[in-house]
Order: C-alpha cells, then structure tokens, then sequence
C-alpha cells in the first residue's frame, strides 16, 4: 500500500479512517455514515454554529460532517461534549440545580430531512438529554416527554441513571439557598462568598451538511434555582431552537422566557424565509422580544435586564448569531474552529435585577 500511496496521503488517508471509525460510533445514529459527494458538487457549504461555549461541539459537528455524518448525529454528538463536562454548569452533568438542589434538564431538537421533532423537559437523572431528544425523534409518535415518563424512556434504551449534582454546583446552590431571605432559619454566608447573579446557560448547535440538510439541537440545565418543574425554551420546538430543511435553521440561549413569547426559533427561519440573511434575522428576532418585554424587565432607556441571544443557518450555508449586548458564538465554516463577535442591539449591558 505505502508503494501506491505517498506517505501524505497514507497519513490522510489514516486520518480519514480513524474519523470515519468515529462516524460510525455513533449511538442510535438517524442513518450510518455515507460518501460524500465532491465538492464540485456540494449544494451548501459545510458550517456548524453554536453559542461562545460550543467551540468543541463545532469542531466535533464540522468533523462529522465532513465524515458524511447525518446532521442531527453531528449537532447532537457536539453538544454532547458540554454535556457530559462537569465543569460546564449550565448544561448536562454538572449544571446548576432546581430551588429544591434538584438538577433538571432540557432539550429538543429537529431533523430537516425527515422534518420531524422531539424533545425532552424537567429530566433527571441522565447525562445527556439531546441525545434523550434525538430517541424521543426517532422512536417514538411523540415529539415531548417530560419528567419521570423521559427518564423511564431513557432508562429503556439502556441510559444510566446518574447523580448529577456535582460538588461545585451543591456548593452554590448551597450558598443561593443561605441567603436567600435574611428572616430563615440559614445563616447568611460572607459576602463575596454568594452568588451575585443567577445564570442562564444553555448550547445550542446548528448545521448545514454539503448536501443542504440542516438540522438544530438546543441543551440546557435551565435556569439556576428555577422553581422545581420550570422548563424554559430550550425544549420547546419554535422557540429553544427550529429547522426547515428548504430554508434553516436557529436556535437561542438566555433568558427563556423572553424567548418563548415570540417562538424566536421558529420567527428567525420564518424571517429568514422572507429573504433575510441570518445574522439579520437574528436581530428582527431580538427586535420582536424587546418590543414584547413588560417594563418591569426593561431599564429606565427601555432596554432589557437580561441576556438572549440567537444563532442561524441557512441552506447555503450562509450564517449568524446576534445578541442584545455584545457577545460572542462559536462557528466552523471549513477553515476552522472559532469564536465570532455577534450583531447587537445595544453597546452595554442594562443592570440585571
Ligand atoms: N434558555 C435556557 C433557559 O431559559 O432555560
């Protein structure tokens, strides 16, 4: 073989195999790994985004992309990675847990070529609740599970049920719930020992394959210290994220609530439709919330105490991400992995309350 092959292209082509054996580890995969077409004949160029905390899930989504990957495995397989990190604690394993200590998390994503959905809310016990999602999709008539139903679920494929609550995020819920009314029974702990704010993380990934299939997955543990049962946006289809195989994809990270008063997910692929590029539709989507915001969220200049931002794609491969105050996404467009400013509406923050 190393007779036929120069040593550059037997290292490639070692490399491409080694890939390719990941694309194929894919658990409960939409479809296997197939040949990609040659470039000359690619209808869309190739790109993955994802909010500032997905620059691993890019890399990993592009990289089965360019394995011949399905859409949805390669979203799915790189949020996956924020999921299953402890030490990312607004997402999967580690994330911040319910007023109650409890760790609940959402998810839902959409497949463009099959046009189908699923979702899963208010989940326990499980790692990975994209993945739950991408099940719930493929197996089931169904498109949302919530609560102790999704885990049984879960369990029956053969997930493992896991403690979730890691010593770091214990800790701060710890120090929430000690001074969180001074008239308790818990004693306040020291200043610049608590929490000043009450995080909203989440990912959400998207991708364009060089055949113009697209697909959108969005994961998060929810809000921090949420009212137990609470879901946000990201499990809700049209709002934490939305595709349409003829024309895109989006999805969103922030304050849930705001979201899912104007479906932002859904109202980006519909401005998108209208012909607007996607960093554009981002913005008329941020545009709608503001306008949607009732005044006790609002400063005194009529801007918002919270943060949201969204994310897009199109079928061309074209894409965005805007934010109401400056902030960053991660994207690969075929060059590599990296992290982009996003359009804004406002140069700075209003003070959260
Ligand atoms: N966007 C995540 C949440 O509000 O739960």
């Amino acid at each position: 073989m190393l007779d036929l092959l120069s040593r550059r292209e037997f290292l490639t082509s070692a490399a491409v195999g080694a890939a390719a054996a990941s694309a194929r580890h894919i658990p409960y995969p939409m479809r296997p790994p197939r040949a990609l077409p040659p470039p000359s004949r690619w209808a869309a160029k190739p790109v993955a985004v994802a909010s500032a905390n997905g620059l691993r899930a890019v890399q990993k989504a592009f990289d089965l992309l360019m394995q011949g990957a399905d859409t949805l495995d390669a979203v799915i397989e790189g949020v996956k990675i924020q999921e299953l990190d402890p030490n990312d604690d607004s997402v999967g394993y580690g994330g911040l847990p319910n007023a109650d200590g409890v760790v609940q998390l959402d998810a839902s994503c959409m497949h463009g070529p099959t046009k189908r959905a699923g979702a899963v809310g208010a989940l326990e016990g499980i790692k990975t609740p994209s993945e739950v999602a991408k099940l719930v999709l493929k197996y089931t008539n169904h498109i949302f599970l919530v609560g102790e139903g999704a885990k049984r679920f879960a369990l029956q494929y053969g997930f493992k049920e896991e403690d979730l609550l890691t010593e770091h995020a214990r800790e701060v819920w710890l120090h929430w719930r000690a001074n969180l009314n001074p008239n308790d029974d818990y004693l306040d702990v020291p200043e610049g020992e608590h929490m000043t704010a009450r995080p909203t993380g989440t990912i959400n990934c998207d991708a364009v394959t060089p055949q113009g299939d697209l697909s959108s997955v969005t994961t998060t543990s929810g809000l921090a210290f949420k009212i137990p049962g609470r879901v946000g946006d990201s499990p809700l289809i049209g709002a934490g994220q939305y595709t349409d195989n003829d024309i895109g994809a989006a999805g969103s990270t922030g304050r849930g609530e705001s979201n899912i008063k104007v479906c932002g997910g859904f109202l980006t692929v519909e401005h998108m439709r209208r012909g607007m590029k996607p960093t554009d539709a981002c913005l008329e989507t941020l545009k709608r919330v503001v306008k949607a915001t009732e005044t006790r969220l609002l400063d005194e200049r009529g801007r918002p105490r919270f943060s949201l931002q969204f994310y897009a794609v199109n079928k061309r491969g074209e894409f965005g991400a805007a934010s109401l105050y400056p902030g960053r996404f991660a994207a690969h467009d075929g060059t590599e992995a990296k992290l982009m400013d996003t359009a804004y509406l406002y140069e700075r923050p209003a003070a959260s309350r």
